[in-house]
């Protein structure tokens, strides 16, 4: 292909496994984490230059477990910069897979274009024996490049799948399986460097999202509880004193709220007060999300629908930023 037809693809590099050199060949554990730069990663992948007009930068270079809010508005005003030019047709983002559905839904909230943004890493460090690395390199590139990527939304591209920002959940903490989409399933693969999509994103994201270019100086504080058998209200309360502006409860079954925590949102509407933080209802199970069924007779009480408590935490930050009015927060869990 000459290079006139090719697609202009960025390499945006955040670090991550996919950036890791393993400690001998049969190493896959216990590696030296995110050191290998971007320059030295494609360098790896000549065959890159066959199907697309290649360029690279590296925004930051650290463990995903590392990223902070000011690193993702970062990341995310550097991706609207980059679309929005013509010398762009598309992103990839390589980036560890700790916290990559968090930057995953996060882009999918604030990037600005119908442009293709995939996200890519690797469960296994480079150089060693059968690295997952390359290959999900060389695939999302091949899905950026593709035009049924146009208005997908960010994707995560992971063991020859194409899944969707929002339903994608890292699954497995080693297996090069590690991501699915256990609700609504996958949207597509990558198979020999062809891209096959066979659904669309329906909620709202990218250029439908009323965050989209989003640049929050301080986000809101919102604080994760995870529910369990005779829990107190000990870390309910700290929450409430840290100054946190909304809770998800990483409830039991469909989204139950535990013992004390939900005795206190009970309390506070039978006594007509308005002093608790907005509490999203998700779920600690793996699948299934959370239905309308329990409102426990305050409006505060908002399900999280399908977002699993990671992903709700996120979208409750965007919501709070904007608003303190629960309708408008559970209208936000209701569309994106
Ligand atoms: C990380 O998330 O930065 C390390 C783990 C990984 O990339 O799989």
């Amino acid at each position: 292909m000459d290079n006139q037809n090719k697609k202009k693809i960025r390499l945006v590099a955040t670090g991550g496994t996919i950036a890791s050199q393993a400690r001998s060949r049969v190493s896959t554990e216990g590696y030296q984490a995110s050191v290998i730069s971007v320059e030295d990663l494609i360098a790896e992948l000549p065959e890159l230059n066959d199907i697309v007009e290649m360029s690279a930068e590296q925004i930051f270079l650290k463990p995903s477990s590392a990223i902070t809010d000011e690193d993702l508005f970062h990341l995310s005003a550097r991706v609207n910069e980059l679309l929005a030019s013509d010398e762009c047709d598309g992103i990839v983002i390589t980036h560890g897979t700790d916290t990559m559905e968090e930057t995953a839904f996060f882009l999918n909230l604030t990037v600005n274009s119908p442009k293709p943004v995939v996200i890519t890493g690797a469960m296994r460090p480079a150089h060693v024996i059968s690295t997952d690395g390359l290959l999900n390199l060389y695939n999302a590139v091949c899905c950026a490049a593709s035009d049924a990527s146009h208005g997908m939304g960010v994707v995560i591209s992971m063991n020859d799948l194409i899944l969707s920002a929002r339903d994608a959940v890292k699954f497995s903490s080693f297996k090069t399986d590690a991501f699915q989409a256990p609700l609504y399933g996958v949207l597509g693969t990558v198979r020999n460097a062809n891209v096959t999509y066979c659904y669309k994103p329906l909620m709202r994201h990218t250029t439908t999202s009323e965050f989209a270019g989003a640049q929050y100086g301080k986000m809101p504080r919102v604080d994760v509880l995870y529910m369990l058998q005779g829990i107190d209200d000990m870390l309910f309360k700290a929450a409430c004193e840290a100054g946190c502006k909304g809770i998800v409860s990483a409830g039991s079954g469909n989204g139950g709220v535990i013992g004390a925590i939900g005795k206190a949102y009970r309390d506070e509407s039978e006594a007509g007060k308005d002093e608790l933080p907005v509490l999203i209802r998700s779920t600690r199970v793996a699948t299934g999300g959370v239905s309308d069924a329990y409102r426990m007779g305050n409006p505060k009480i908002i399900p999280s629908h399908d977002l699993n408590p990671h992903k709700a935490a996120i979208l409750l930050r965007f919501a709070l930023a904007k608003t303190n009015d629960p309708a408008e927060i559970k209208r936000i869990f209701e569309q994106y």
